[in-house]
């Protein structure tokens, strides 16, 4: 209880399994958080944290859009008074499966970017310099993924591409902005089952399984946990870092 005691946290993505979790625990944890999705039924998970005693709001927004976040911005100010962690949860996958460089689906393609790549770098342009303006050591944790880190097959398939880019990109921004004791860092999940993917993991579930050290699916929660150290004080001498969140597939992968 109280890891983050009155940290005031943005999580983007957060109709989504793994940020719906965070959002939860974060609450319990004694944050205040804002959840931020494109879709409205983000209204009601939220609805539902607060009931349990969680100081929560939603905003619905694309977070491709860089309005969407000045607006998510001024929201956290007006309500909470300032921020301290920002998550860049949300993420579109590319989910057509072909990956052949002629035939590749080119809207899907930029949707993948669009959503992944962007949307951190308007988080910079807005929470991060706001951050800065006003003297925030606060901290942001981006979304890599086990597909990022190692040879997967699929040529220029959008996601896992989206994905390395944003490795890259946290490890820079640690470095670069380490001077204003502002921290990045990531989180590398892997088969780790959501709802919103249900189709996926029914498919290939038994596979990803058979494929994982420790033998079974991640529950969103186990990604929470890790989320929740990133954020709080326990990281305070932590940038640049990557936790994996994979049952072990990226040792062997
Ligand atoms: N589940 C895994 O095993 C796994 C593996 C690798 C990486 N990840 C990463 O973890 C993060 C959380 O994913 P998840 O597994 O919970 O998936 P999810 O699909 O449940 O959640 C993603 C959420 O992002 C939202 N979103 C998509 N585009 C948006 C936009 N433009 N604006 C606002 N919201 C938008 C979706 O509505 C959804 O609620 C993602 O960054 C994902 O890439 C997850």
């Amino acid at each position: 209880m109280n890891r983050l005691k009155d940290k005031v946290c943005i999580i983007t993505g957060a109709d989504g399994g793994i940020c719906h979790a965070a959002s939860q625990l974060f609450c319990q944890e004694g944050a205040k958080v804002v959840m931020v999705d494109k879709d409205e039924t983000v209204k009601a998970k939220a609805e539902e944290i607060k009931k349990q005693g969680g100081s929560v709001i939603a905003i619905v927004g694309d977070v491709s859009k860089k309005q969407t976040w000045e607006l998510i911005l001024k929201t956290t100010i007006d309500t909470f008074g300032t921020v301290d962690c920002c998550i860049n949860g949300a993420a579109e996958y590319s989910l057509t499966g072909d990956w052949n460089t002629d035939t590749i689906d080119m809207k899907e393609w930029d949707i993948v970017f669009e959503t992944n790549l962007k949307s951190m770098l308007y988080s910079y342009q807005v929470v991060l310099k706001y951050m800065i303006d006003h003297k925030i050591k606060g901290n942001f944790i981006n979304f890599t993924s086990a597909t990022a880190l190692s040879y997967n097959g699929s040529a220029c398939e959008a996601y896992p591409m989206s994905k390395a880019a944003i490795k890259i990109c946290t490890s820079d921004m640690a470095a670069t902005n380490g001077k204003y004791g502002i921290r990045f860092n990531m989180l590398a999940p892997n088969s780790v089952k959501v709802p919103k993917l249900n189709m996926v993991f029914d498919k290939y579930g038994d596979w990803l399984k058979s494929i994982t050290p420790l033998g079974n699916l991640g529950e969103p929660m186990d990604a929470a946990w890790a989320l929740v150290f990133l954020a709080s004080d326990e990281a305070k001498f932590i940038s640049g870092a990557m936790i994996t969140v994979d049952g072990g597939w990226s040792t062997c992968h």
